[in-house]
């Protein structure tokens, strides 16, 4: 997606050889019309599938996730990372995932409410590195017997394992970005 690219050249910043930091308009601060423009992108590409709803991992996916979301009818729905066992009254899909790039792990959450085996869900993050927690949201919504209609993500790191792995399961993946190389700290699509 050539709006987004031309972003990441603009205001990315690549940090200790292997991060890209795009705090400027999708981590931190959020350019709320060019999630706009994802999110319309993300669906014209993903409207001929039959998704019912739309899965991101919280946080940075949420605002692509919603664009998404209300330009394909359908709801939003956001995967919670809970740092201890959950104590809640209410029925949850659970599952652990381990974060390489940050050194941590969580419980992906997911409310049994909000998916049933009727589904075909979308999912939207941020970035693709090892596939991580796509692969646990992937998970939460075959314990729930739902369907995997594809992944989307706004950036893919394409020399890190992830989008093989998952297009190995046969998940379909689509990537607005994808980033071949980081060389002299510049960014190679
Ligand atoms: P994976 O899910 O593909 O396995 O990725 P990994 O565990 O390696 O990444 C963990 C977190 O780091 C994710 O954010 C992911 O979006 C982020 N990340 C990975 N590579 C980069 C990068 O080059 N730049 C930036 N800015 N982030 C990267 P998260 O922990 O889920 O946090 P959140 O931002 O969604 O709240
Ligand atoms: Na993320
Ligand atoms: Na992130």
């Amino acid at each position: 997606m050539k709006a987004l690219e031309e972003k990441i050249l603009q205001e990315g910043v690549v940090v200790d050889g292997d991060i890209l930091k795009v705090d400027g308009f999708v981590n931190h601060q959020v350019d709320v019309p060019l999630m706009e423009e994802i999110g319309k992108d993300m669906a014209e590409h993903f409207k001929e599938q039959g998704i019912t709803k739309v899965f991101t991992i919280e946080s940075s996916g949420i605002a692509p996730a919603l664009f998404t979301a209300k330009e394909l009818g359908v709801p939003l729905v956001i995967l919670k990372k809970q740092q201890t066992a959950d104590s809640l009254k209410t029925e949850v899909w659970q599952t652990e995932v381990v974060s390489y790039t940050k050194d941590t792990s969580y419980r992906l959450t997911l409310a049994k409410n909000y998916i049933s085996d009727e589904d075909h869900v979308l999912i939207i993050d941020d970035f693709l590195a090892n596939g991580e927690a796509a692969t646990g949201a992937i998970r939460l919504i075959r314990k729930a017997h739902a369907t995997v209609a594809g992944l989307g993500v706004l950036i893919e790191k394409a020399f890190q394992p992830g989008h093989e792995k998952l297009e190995s399961q046969g998940i379909h993946v689509y990537a607005q970005a994808s980033i071949q190389a980081f060389e002299d700290g510049k960014v190679v699509f």
